[in-house]
This record gives C-alpha cells, sequence and structure tokens, in this order.
C-alpha cells in the first residue's frame, strides 16, 4: 500500500516516554480527522506496545524504542513500535489473554486490548534480537468536512 506520510521517532525506554509517545500518535493521527473514539482506540494502542517495550524488553538496561506511524492509501494508519531487547521466546503464548511473565501488577491484557482496539495486529520477535509490533487501523472517512 502507498504510503502517504509517515514518523519516525527514537526515545529511550523510560515510562516517563510512554505519555510522550501515546501524544504523538495521536497528535499525527489527527490529520485522519478521526472520532474520538478512534483517537482513544489510537492512545489505548500505543499504549500498550510502548509499555511492553519499556517493561519487559529490556530488563538489565535502559534500550532504545522505536515508535513509526504511517498514512497509507485507503485512510489506514499503521503503528510499528520496535525495540532491540530480550524478545519473546514463544509469541502464540504471549498473546494469550492473561498470560504474563510480568507478576502480580501486570493483567496479561496489552496484547489482547491491542488486538480488539486495532483491525489489524502482527507481532514479530527473535529471542535476544528485539520485537516489532505492527497494528493497523483504518479511519473511517467522515461524510462531511
Ligand atoms: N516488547 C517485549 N519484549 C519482551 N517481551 C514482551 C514484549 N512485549 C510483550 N512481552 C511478553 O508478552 C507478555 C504479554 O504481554 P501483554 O499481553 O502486554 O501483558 P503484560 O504486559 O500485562 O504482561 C509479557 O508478559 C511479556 O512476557
Ligand atoms: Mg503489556
Amino acid at each position: 500500500m502507498k504510503q502517504l506520510n509517515y514518523i519516525k521517532v527514537e526515545f529511550p525506554a523510560r515510562s516517563v516516554n510512554e505519555g510522550f509517545a501515546r501524544a504523538a500518535a495521536a497528535a499525527f493521527a489527527a490529520q485522519m480527522d478521526p472520532t474520538l473514539e478512534e483517537l482513544g482506540d489510537i492512545r489505548t494502542a500505543v499504549s500498550e506496545a510502548v509499555t511492553n517495550a519499556i517493561v519487559h524488553a529490556y530488563p538489565d538496561r535502559v534500550g532504545l524504542v522505536q515508535l513509526r506511524l504511517r498514512i497509507l492509501e485507503g485512510n489506514v494508519l499503521e503503528i510499528m513500535v520496535r525495540d532491540r531487547g530480550r524478545g519473546i521466546p514463544d509469541v502464540k503464548k504471549a498473546m494469550e489473554p492473561m498470560y504474563t511473565t510480568g507478576g502480580e501488577e501486570r493483567s496479561g491484557m496489552g496484547f489482547t486490548i491491542m488486538g480488539s482496539f486495532m483491525d489489524g495486529l502482527r507481532v514479530r520477535s527473535t529471542v535476544d534480537k528485539g520485537t516489532t509490533v505492527t497494528m493497523s487501523k483504518h479511519i473511517q472517512v467522515k461524510a462531511n468536512g
């Protein structure tokens, strides 16, 4: 699909940057004239993916997180979150609802939430190389504007 516009940002995997990533994604997506509901979905999905990179990818160092958003032909927003961290040994299992390696304070619902708020969700991961989460969402075309 043809790419019409994009942003790419990189930041250290610190929890303070999760809010920035969420706001940056929403600000970029605004040019597609999303509804408040669509915007909320985008913010939530980005928040879950970026939080995972911050919380799970780098157990013993502050690595880097890359966020890329693309607007594709046909009013599709694609969101990619990438880390170069420890990777996920079994992606299928990690994506099951309530599966977590994070202990008590994690719900294990991150991937389930991403999948339900976005139209497409793909996770690619290699142990010790990192994880790339790619999500896509079709933004409804407004009748008048
Ligand atoms: N970027 C990542 N790097 C390494 N492991 C990850 C990453 N994202 C997710 N995981 C693994 O997948 C599991 C499930 O993720 P998720 O559904 O978001 O639930 P939670 O974050 O609450 O554990 C995590 O507990 C972790 O083991
Ligand atoms: Mg999570």
